[in-house]
């Protein structure tokens, strides 16, 4: 199927069989049931332990160090199946045929054409923006361009006068580097593609567009931040290559390509992770699907969620070579801090991902000094964390932690990780949200009230400085 690629598949079975031969000592995991609700479990501090809802999209089992979707293990599916092939299983629930998954892509590049919402991006100060919050703008504007949600209300015309089209002309054009450019914006001629489904926002057609969308205006904001324009999708590439393409303007080797589509895979969905329930959170209240990927498109940012895989960078280029890891390490550990791309809410031994990406990193790096030498420092702080946290808290590297050094080898910057994940994820949040609407109930959990109920009213004259609220 790969062609020139078939040392990836290597990799991906080998850490396949690393991940079966470490964790062949743990109990065979309860296996899933459904449930009567209410049901009873022990929830901690941010909800650990609780049980949301029921799910048959994906499965992580943190002893087992199993990620499971749709009954297959990220393995195989990272060896055998591309990232459109993924992210079809986890919408419908099982593999495309040859036809069927023509037309899924088919469908995917007539929803990649976001001029106009790209146009409409370039009016706001791209290159100041991080490009997570670009991003989730860029969610908003697809949102605006392309629905009606908001029309049958008040905004309709609004909508229809602010949208551009192909025959936008530029007021102004600043020069590269400053501020932006001004367009004035004609009426919207509306695109004849757009699908009813599409329009209110919230149906399978709405998922498939934003799958599609949020890669196509990852690669423009990643051009539009170092002041060149967009660059058209090239026909020939897949979904993974023409997201590199797209943001370096070169064509990916067959190497890069593959390696792209298997992190796509790998990062494709994950349990209730935060930007996940995020995501569900949002669609439960019947708001719809593109402010639901903009809701996980802000939670995944956080360094202790997707955010992980910059700072991670930022911390090897700190540490400066492998000599310097025990010193560093042990200041860390001392001061209690934590170390990025380390440590797990579910896995309690490695994340299968880390598995994967570790030698995919070994691999992209061993022909570029400057990589080989971050792949190093990495490696020998995975093997300090590991004899100490790996020892006493069952803390081992995440998907977080190698993602980084694989991006950089294929020329992406550090500030378009993070954007890196959320393309990948809207498959999971997307198809999440789909299940979850189809037995909605609005989440609404409780906080536990431990302050006071009985203080007597002070008017303001006689609030004293000493006074404590
Ligand atoms: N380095 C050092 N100690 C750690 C780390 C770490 N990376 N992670 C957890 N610990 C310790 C923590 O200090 C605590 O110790 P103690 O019990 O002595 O106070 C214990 O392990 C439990 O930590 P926690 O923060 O309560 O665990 P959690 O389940 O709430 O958090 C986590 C999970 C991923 C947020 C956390 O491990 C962390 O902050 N890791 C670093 C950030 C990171 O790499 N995030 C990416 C997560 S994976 C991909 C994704 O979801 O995006």
């Amino acid at each position: 199927m790969h062609e020139n690629t078939s040392e990836i598949t290597d990799i991906i079975l080998n850490a396949k069989e690393r991940a079966i031969k470490e964790t062949s000592r743990e109990p065979e995991p309860e296996l899933t049931k459904p449930i009567n609700w209410p049901v009873e479990c022990v929830v901690g501090p941010g909800l650990e332990g609780a049980i949301a809802c029921e799910t048959r999209i994906g499965y992580v089992n943190g002893s087992k160090g199993w990620l499971i979707y749709r009954g297959y293990n990220i393995f195989d599916l990272c060896a055998y199946a591309t990232f459109e092939e993924v992210s079809y299983l986890l919408m419908y629930g099982y593999l495309p045929s040859n036809t069927q998954l023509a037309a899924f892509k088919k469908k995917l590049v007539e929803y990649r054409s976001t001029h106009q919402t790209k146009r409409l991006l370039m009016s706001f100060p791209i290159e100041k923006m991080k490009p997570m919050a670009a991003l989730r703008l860029g969610t908003n504007l697809m949102r605006q361009e392309f629905t009606d949600v908001d029309s049958d209300n008040y905004l309709s015309n609004v909508v229809r006068i602010i949208a551009a089209d192909e025959d936008s002309i530029p007021m102004e054009t600043k020069p590269r580097g400053e501020e932006h450019a001004i367009y004035e914006f004609k009426r919207q001629q509306r695109e004849h593609m757009i699908k009813e489904d599409l329009k209110h926002a919230t149906g399978f057609e709405s998922c498939f567009h934003l799958l599609s969308g949020v890669a196509s205006l990852t690669g423009a904001i990643a051009r539009l931040r170092c002041g060149k324009m967009p660059v058209e999708h090239d026909p020939d590439l897949s979904f993974a290559g023409n997201l590199i393409f797209t943001m370096t303007g070169k064509k990916p080797t067959a190497i890069e390509e593959r390696i792209m589509d298997v992190s796509l895979i790998l990062h494709a969905d994950h349990g209730m992770n935060a930007s996940t329930f995020a995501a569900m959170v949002v669609a439960s209240t019947l708001s719809d699907v593109y402010l639901s990927v903009g809701a996980g498109i802000a939670a995944l940012q956080g360094p202790l969620h997707g955010g992980a895989n910059e700072r991670v960078i930022e911390m090897l280029q700190e540490i400066g070579n492998e000599e310097n890891v025990p010193a560093w390490f042990e200041k860390k550990h001392v001061k209690k801090e934590k170390i990025m791309g380390f440590g797990h809410r579910v896995y309690k031994s490695y994340d299968p991902r880390a598995l994967v990406l570790g030698p995919l990193a070994k691999y992209m790096t061993k022909e570029n000094k400057e990589s080989k030498r971050l792949y190093k420092i990495a490696k020998a702080l995975e093997k300090e964390v590991v004899k100490t946290l790996g020892a006493q808290k069952r803390i081992f590297p995440n998907v977080d932690f190698y993602s980084g050094i694989v991006y950089s080898s294929m020329g992406i910057e550090a500030d378009f990780f993070t954007p890196l994940f959320a393309v990948s994820r809207v498959a999971g949040w997307t198809a999440r949200v789909q299940e979850y609407l189809r037995n909605n109930r609005i989440f609404r959990p409780r906080a536990m009230y431990v302050g006071p109920y009985d203080k007597e009213f002070t008017f303001i004259e006689n609030r004293g400085r000493n006074i404590k609220t």
